[in-house]
């Protein structure tokens, strides 16, 4: 590999421009080229950013002038994207949701890993600066073996405006926001097997679902509750902070608005606030998301680099995949659903 790894960045779309300033600040990386379908996208965002090269089609991947691919498209274009990359043997970081199905998941997976090119999913919730913290003091001990835990993201913010092809979505609550909610249960908590669910339909016109109510039994036996709304009024707008709380046997974190944890352990309470850093590019109300879109991708240059492995690879973040099928076949059913039946890459077609 050369001194500064040489990437592609194929999607210059909505979410682009925040990887695209983040990449400016990922230490050992450039993004040497841009490439999106719409030829004057591809264009513009190359001239913004001072990025050398611009194109129209993903097969640039085959000049051997990349040494990754960032894939910031919409997930039903990965698998396609993801197999020209391994075709090529460029490493891959891939936006959520991974794939429309758990059955693509698998076959990205297994297709990857058979030609042994290391893929990670861009799943930037948990490099957030505040759950990066908890899981310092979970680490420490402080609260003791967890029990409980609510995460909760209720807001009315308008996402339509910025991602229209939302309201067309069937499967969009669980799959925009959910998947980064059981993911960070997953980080937080450890691997969930059983699986509930309800999900709810609550502004008029709408493909898919814009709230679900998600609870997950934990491999170590605490329970979750996940609650995810794009449709509950709140003033002020807590978007985008992720609220709750987790319970240990010997303390409790809440994670409050504004940022702010308060620790109740032997006995007393302290609070702690853990502020997203304030990058010049980022801005209110995004400020906490893209603050921690640097955070991901230099984890990825990180692991790459050195060769161990992504904590959000291919194969890990097909058993966070998992909760959200388990979680749809849950509301569709009205059946508790193992989400470890559905990891298994030895099912895949
Ligand atoms: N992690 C987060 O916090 C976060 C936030 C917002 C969006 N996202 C995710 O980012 C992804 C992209 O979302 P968006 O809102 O930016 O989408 P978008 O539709 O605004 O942009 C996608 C771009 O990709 C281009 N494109 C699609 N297929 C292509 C192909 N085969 N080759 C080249 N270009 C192609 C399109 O022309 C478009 O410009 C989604 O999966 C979304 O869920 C993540």
């Amino acid at each position: 590999m050369t001194e500064i790894l040489k990437g592609l960045l194929i999607g210059c779309g909505f979410f682009a421009r925040n990887q695209l300033h983040a990449w400016t600040e990922t230490e050992g990386a450039a993004i040497v080229a841009v490439c999106d379908r719409d030829a004057q996208r591809a264009r513009r965002h190359a001239d913004e950013f001072a990025i050398p090269a611009w194109h129209d089609t993903a097969e640039v991947l085959s000049s051997g002038a990349f040494d990754f691919v960032d894939i910031c498209t919409t997930m039903e274009t990965h698998e396609e994207l993801v197999a020209l990359a391994v075709r090529h043997r460029v490493p891959v970081i891939v936006q959520k949701p991974f794939a429309p199905d758990i059955e693509t998941c698998r076959r990205i997976v297994t297709h990857a890993a058979t030609a042994g090119v290391p893929v990670m999913v861009h799943e930037n919730f948990r490099f957030q600066k505040i759950f990066r913290r908890i899981r310092e003091i979970l680490d420490s001990g402080e609260i003791g073996e967890l029990t409980f835990g609510r995460l909760s993201w209720r807001n009315a913010i308008d996402v339509y405006s910025n991602q229209p092809y939302l309201l067309k979505t069937r499967r969009f609550m669980i799959m925009d926001v959910g998947i980064h909610m059981l993911d960070l249960a997953r980080f937080l908590f450890g691997n969930a097997g059983g699986v509930s669910c309800f999900t709810q339909s609550v502004k008029p016109g709408l493909a898919g679902e814009d709230a679900a109510t998600i609870l997950l039994r934990h491999e170590n036996q605490a329970t979750s509750i996940i609650d995810v709304s794009y449709a509950s009024h709140r003033f002020p707008n807590p978007f985008p902070q992720t609220l709750g709380e987790i319970e240990g046997r010997q303390g409790t974190i809440q994670i409050l608005e504004d940022e702010v944890l308060v620790v109740h352990s032997r006995g007393e309470q302290r609070r702690e606030r853990i502020e997203a850093d304030d990058r010049g590019w980022t801005a209110a109300p995004w400020t906490q998301i893209q603050d921690s879109v640097p955070r991901t991708q230099q984890h990825f240059i990180d692991a790459l680099r050195s060769g161990s492995d992504f904590e959000t690879s291919a194969e890990d973040s097909l058993k966070t995949y998992a909760l959200a099928e388990a979680a749809y076949r849950s509301a569709e059913t009205g059946r508790v659903i193992d989400a470890r039946t559905l990891w298994d890459t030895s099912h895949a077609a």
